[in-house]
């Protein structure tokens, strides 16, 4: 591995240390950088729920450890109650956020693997879903890398490319998705550029991907949201790359609010609009992305930020996360097996077949 690999390689999103889960807090980033203690699957879905962590992989990769440390901490109760515990474990886990199918595919595969070996002794149990939690986290990066040749392909020496939202190192194991790709061709000898949309109201462009971008030195511009049209008439972006929360099987794409105006943007700019998206990110059982469930968060991301209050007393209000992009507008999606220029269902089909060249 290179210096300039292993350099890109120190964001540990989550880490395991002194048999528990310790998650950077990504809310008061960048101000402070601070590492946070779970210890069970409550402590672990209240983290997914108030955005301690966030992103779609890096919420798998929690929710995981939130299954393995709810056994690890219920060991040595007997077989029932060891049984409930994991099942409240479970419930309270998949509740925390609805969008990212991430979350509920890393659940799913916790589950087969305590199914697989549900006799064994309860200590046992709780080794092997931890084994497994662990090895979707090193999954998680080493797709992320593969995803990230893939992309760098697509993008030429010299360009300047508008991500919105974080979809980089912070929201997955390591390395990241759309940021993945930057660093990819960043590693393959390109000199890319990065415009960073800040994000309104989480503010994970300004707070998140600015700061992951400027720890490595990588050129980035950060803008509001507004700016992006702007730019894009002016010559000023020659690509977009975001990441995805969950992808339908016709190729439509959820991800952070504010998405789907930066593609309409960029297709009538003549833009090419990609998304990075790892195969656990699609979502084969909703047919088209008016099915997939948008989270509506609290008003007050929205009123202010933090302690902050700018907007009048009594105002309604409206906080949805997340936006579906049409699948038309997608220029390719970028997979850990290869990209799928116009994604629609048969061409999904095709990649999970093995199909695609
Ligand atoms: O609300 P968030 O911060 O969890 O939303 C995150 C996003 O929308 C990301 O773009 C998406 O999860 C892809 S992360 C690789």
């Amino acid at each position: 591995m290179s210096q300039l690999e292993k350099q890109r390689q120190t964001i540990e999103t989550l880490r395991w240390h002194a048999n528990r889960l310790e998650m950077i807090d990504q809310r008061i980033l960048p101000m402070e950088f601070k590492y946070l203690p779970f210890t069970n699957a409550l402590e672990v879905a209240e983290g997914i729920q108030s955005m301690v962590v966030r992103g779609a992989p890096a919420i798998g990769c929690a929710a995981a450890y939130g299954v393995a440390l709810e056994a690890l901490a219920s060991q040595f109760f007997p077989r029932d109650a060891f049984n409930q515990a994991m099942e409240l474990g479970f419930d309270v886990l998949e509740k925390s956020r609805p969008t990212a199918v991430n979350l509920f595919w890393a659940l799913k595969r916790m589950r087969v693997s305590w199914q697989n070996i549900s006799s064994a002794p309860l200590s046992q149990i709780a080794q092997v879903l931890l084994a497994e939690a662990q090895a979707i986290s090193k999954e998680d990066i080493l797709i992320n890398r593969t995803m990230g040749v893939w992309g760098a392909t697509l993008l030429q020496d010299g360009d300047r490319v508008l991500t919105h939202c974080n979809a980089g190192a912070l929201a997955t194991a390591g390395h990241g998705t759309a940021l993945g790709v930057f660093r990819s061709a960043i590693e393959a000898g390109k000199k890319i550029s990065v415009i960073a949309d800040e994000t309104r109201p989480f503010l994970q462009g300004a707070r998140l991907t600015a700061w992951e971008m400027v720890q490595e030195n990588i050129p980035v511009t950060l803008i509001t949201d507004n700016m992006a049209g702007h730019l894009m008439q002016h010559g000023e972006i020659d690509a977009v790359v975001v990441g995805t929360d969950r992808v339908a099987a016709n190729g439509d794409v959820a991800n952070k609010i504010g998405t789907y105006m930066v593609a309409v943007l960029a297709k009538r700019h003549g833009i090419p609009f990609y998304v990075a998206c790892p195969l656990s990110t699609i979502d084969l059982s909703i047919a088209n992305g008016q099915g997939i469930p948008i989270e509506e968060r609290a008003p007050d991301e929205v009123l202010g930020f933090r302690d902050l209050r700018w907007a009048a007393e009594g105002v309604n209000v409206r906080n949805p996360a997340f936006d579906v992009t049409p699948a038309e507008l997608v220029t390719a999606l970028i997979t850990e097996k290869g990209i799928v220029h116009h994604p629609n269902q048969q061409n999904i089909l095709d990649l999970f077949n093995n199909q695609i060249t």
